[in-house]
């Protein structure tokens, strides 16, 4: 069986036992130092100023937007755009959180949102939620100068792309801010786990009150002195005031600890994943049932998961029997289009049609993409693909 998701962790006997090691030695298990030196580490490896660690991607999404609509920058009602190829946790935090989700197809020779498809949608939007879908990207820089010229707020969805490169920058980086997910089978794995970048200060310190409760605890010492000043609480009462909208998104210290042993693993993982990727497309670039992706604007494709989209329904089937009988296992092309999903149909009055998100949903599947692969299942792969 060649299985979506080979291990919990890279190096996983090893990263297990100090896991074990490292939770019978402390007494504090709840978000502190590990979580601390994780930020610190992810916010350099990802070359941004700032991380917030949080339980998982979804949160991650959930409390950028809390933290965007606390600020002022998003307000409720605002349209925001985003992939209609994605996952539901992109867009569920824009219908809890009171948006209006405005979703735009992708193009089929990136799987991506293109500065063409958004300028279409892009009028009445506050902000674009982009998914860097399965390592993937259209033309971003040419998006943000788009969002910037329209006062559009671009913030992207990194789950997904963690260590891909396009004009030489890492994916994760073109936006105000951007979301990840180190859940088993991502690119680095914390078993749950996510995270919150950005550059802006202002922004960074709203992530950390939003994070916790609404507290100030894990403020830098200024800022909480300030709102402390500004509030007039005394020591005793700032230990239980709350300045804003929040949850409570924190992971824990093992989370922290499993991050900090995977973090030294970063360009091992991704250049294993990104060869292996640059395999999968030459072994499709010659089989004629499959569409062909034009990612030649792109440095590096960092992805967990291999998408093949058929070019019929009939194709799809006959494709996904022969990878599963070869003992494969596939899923759907992440929700497809998620437009069609019953929970978006529940809450969002919208029947317009997204040809080539629906393309992908009946026609496309996926296989894992991890490091672990040996000779023997890449070849499998690749004879496979090759059609
Ligand atoms: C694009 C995207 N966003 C968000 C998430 C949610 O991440 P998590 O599973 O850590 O909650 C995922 C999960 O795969 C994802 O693919």
């Amino acid at each position: 069986m060649i299985k979506l998701i080979k291990s919990s962790f890279h190096r996983e006997a090893e990263t297990k036992r100090a896991v074990a090691e490292f939770v019978l030695s402390q007494d504090v298990l709840s978000m502190s130092e590990q979580c601390r030196a994780f930020e610190t580490a992810f916010a350099e490896k990802q070359e941004r100023t700032y991380a917030v660690f949080v339980a998982n991607g979804s949160v991650a999404n959930l409390l950028l937007i809390q933290a965007l609509l606390n600020q002022g920058r998003l307000r409720r009602g605002g349209r925001v755009g985003f992939c209609a190829l994605t996952w539901p946790t992109n867009v569920m935090p824009l219908i809890q959180l009171g948006l209006e989700p405005v979703a735009i197809d992708c193009e089929l020779d990136t799987l991506n949102v293109s500065p063409e498809a958004f300028d279409a949608h892009i009028a009445g939007c506050q902000a674009l939620f982009l998914t860097n879908v399965l390592g993937f990207c259209d033309d971003l820089p040419a998006l943000r100068r788009m969002c910037d010229d329209r006062g559009v707020l671009l913030i992207e969805d990194n789950c997904e792309a963690l260590g891909s490169r396009t004009n030489h920058t890492l994916l994760g980086n073109f936006g105000v801010a951007s979301t990840f997910s180190f859940f088993v089978g991502h690119h680095l794995s914390t078993i749950e786990g996510g995270m919150v970048c950005t550059d802006d200060e202002e922004l960074y310190e709203q992530l950390v009150i939003s994070r916790a409760h609404g507290w100030d605890r894990n403020l830098p010492p200024a800022t909480r002195e300030r709102l402390r000043a500004e509030a007039r609480v005394d020591d005793f009462q700032a230990k239980y005031t709350f300045y804003d909208l929040a949850s409570n998104f924190r992971p824990t210290e093992i989370n922290g600890f499993i991050g900090n042993q995977q973090i030294r693993y970063w360009d091992e993982i991704v250049g294993a994943r990104v060869a292996n990727f640059e395999r999968f497309q030459r072994a499709m670039a010659g089989n004629a049932d499959v569409l062909h992706y034009d990612l030649s604007h792109m440095d590096t494709v960092s992805n967990f998961a291999m998408p093949v989209v058929c070019r019929t329904p009939e194709l799809a089937r006959k494709y996904r029997s022969e990878f599963e009988a070869a003992g494969v296992e596939i899923r759907p092309v992440i929700a497809g289009d998620i437009t069609r999903q019953p929970f978006y149909r529940k809450y969002v009055q919208d029947t317009a049609e997204r040809p080539n998100a629906r393309l992908v949903h009946t026609n496309g599947f996926y296989f894992g993409n991890n490091p672990e692969m040996n000779e023997e299942e890449l070849t499998t792969l690749c004879d496979l693909l090759a059609g």
